[in-house]
């Protein structure tokens, strides 16, 4: 087991990476919490492979525990769906002094994570990620919260867990389109951050793949290490580091938009990662190199490195509307180098219809 430190000031916390973790759940989590009762919530998919495993191991190391469920996908990451949550918990006895572990993917961390920080003002929560995704991403960095018919995310609470465990076992049931999407974030993070990183997957992408325990542990607890110090560095978004996150976001969520939603998030931001390549070079802050690198790796993993001919008015109309914009200007997570990318803000449009339209298919 890798354990890397969280260091924020007031709430630090250790995220655990291995093997075998929810077996021994009990144990981590009794030595940071000491809850009277503690409620596992999980989507039925993920609660009918590993609810019943971590709620008994729980209970065996002498915790009074109980399972939620919930239905699995997006559409449960609503308000209405907490509030039946928050009712579920007051009526199987949880009380101030009580926990929560979300068990499952990023929508069970976004929406358990909520519940967590909202219900009673706030009970401490464990992250227990089970997608690669919920594991390299979303699991750590403390923001939760569901949707609105409006947009994605738009109510949620900063909220960091008591701790965080990713058991990688739990990968093997993992389907192949989920493992996919969190390999995209996980290449991003190598290139907005660790040159030696992105290497590390360059090297172990036929082993990822292929479900290799050692070569995921170590790709999960070193997205984690840099996720963990981005979010150490800025934990609320405030100085801008954090938007460094956003590599192929920009483009990607126009993508996404655009392919109405067919798209999955993990290609939308592929195939953003290399329209911010082509943006970066048109400005003079990046090489080709560093965009035929990045391509020939999602190739290899499976990744889509050119966009479909989607109408560039429309994408730029959604990238306008984009609420990481700042007043009313473009700004883009460009690359800079392997390792290194800034936060740049675009007054051209016409720079952005041109890595548009170098990012299509021919
Ligand atoms: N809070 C953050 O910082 C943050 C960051 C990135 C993404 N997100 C959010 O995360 C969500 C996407 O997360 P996701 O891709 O994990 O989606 P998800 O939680 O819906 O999981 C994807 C699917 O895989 C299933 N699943 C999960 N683990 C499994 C396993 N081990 N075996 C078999 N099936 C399993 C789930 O039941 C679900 O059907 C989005 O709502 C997104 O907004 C949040
Ligand atoms: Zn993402």
């Amino acid at each position: 087991m890798q354990t890397i430190p969280v260091p924020l000031a007031r709430h630090a916390y250790d995220i655990h990476v291995g093997r075998g973790l929810l077996g021994e759940a009990a144990e981590r989590v009794r030595a940071v919490l000491q809850p009277h009762r503690i409620a596992v919530v999980a989507d039925e998919t993920v609660a009918g492979l590993y609810g019943e495993t971590l709620r008994e191991a729980l209970a065996a190391g002498g915790a009074d525990a109980v399972l939620v469920t919930f239905p699995a996908g997006e559409a449960s990451k609503r308000l209405a769906q907490a509030e039946v949550l928050h009712e579920a918990l007051l009526a199987e006895g949880l009380d101030r002094k009580s926990a929560l572990v979300a068990l499952g993917g990023g929508v069970t961390g976004d929406l358990a994570g909520f519940v967590a920080a909202t219900f009673l003002r706030g009970i401490p929560f464990v992250q227990a990620p089970t997608s690669l995704l919920a594991m390299v991403d979303s699991s750590s960095g403390g923001k939760t919260g569901v949707n609105l018919r409006a947009g994605k995310n738009l109510v949620g609470a900063f909220h960091q867990p008591a701790l965080v465990l990713a058991d990688i076992d739990t990968l093997r049931t993992l389907p192949r389109e989920e493992l996919l999407s969190g390999l995209a974030e996980v290449v991003k993070h190598g290139v907005i951050r660790d040159a030696a990183y992105f290497e590390l997957v360059e090297t172990g992408a036929e082993a990822i793949l292929a479900l290799d325990p050692e070569t995921l542990a170590a790709v999960v607890a070193g997205s984690c290490r840099i996720k963990g110090a981005v979010v150490a560095e800025d934990e609320r978004e405030e100085s801008g580091v954090r938007a460094l996150l956003n590599l192929g976001h920009t483009f990607g969520h126009a993508y996404e938009a655009a392919s109405g939603y067919a798209l999955r998030h993990g290609e939308a931001v592929a195939m953003g990662m290399i329209a911010a390549c082509h943006l970066a070079e048109r400005l003079g802050l990046s090489e080709a190199a560093l965009r035929e690198r990045l391509a020939a790796l999602l190739r290899r993993i499976g990744l889509p490195c050119t966009a479909p001919a989607y109408d560039a008015e429309d994408l730029l109309a959604t990238m306008r509307g984009d609420k990481k914009r700042e007043r009313g200007r473009h700004r883009f997570v460009l690359p800079r180098s392997l390792g290194t990318a800034e936060v740049v803000t675009v007054d051209d449009e016409d720079a952005v219809r041109e890595a548009l339209r170098l990012t299509i298919s021919e």
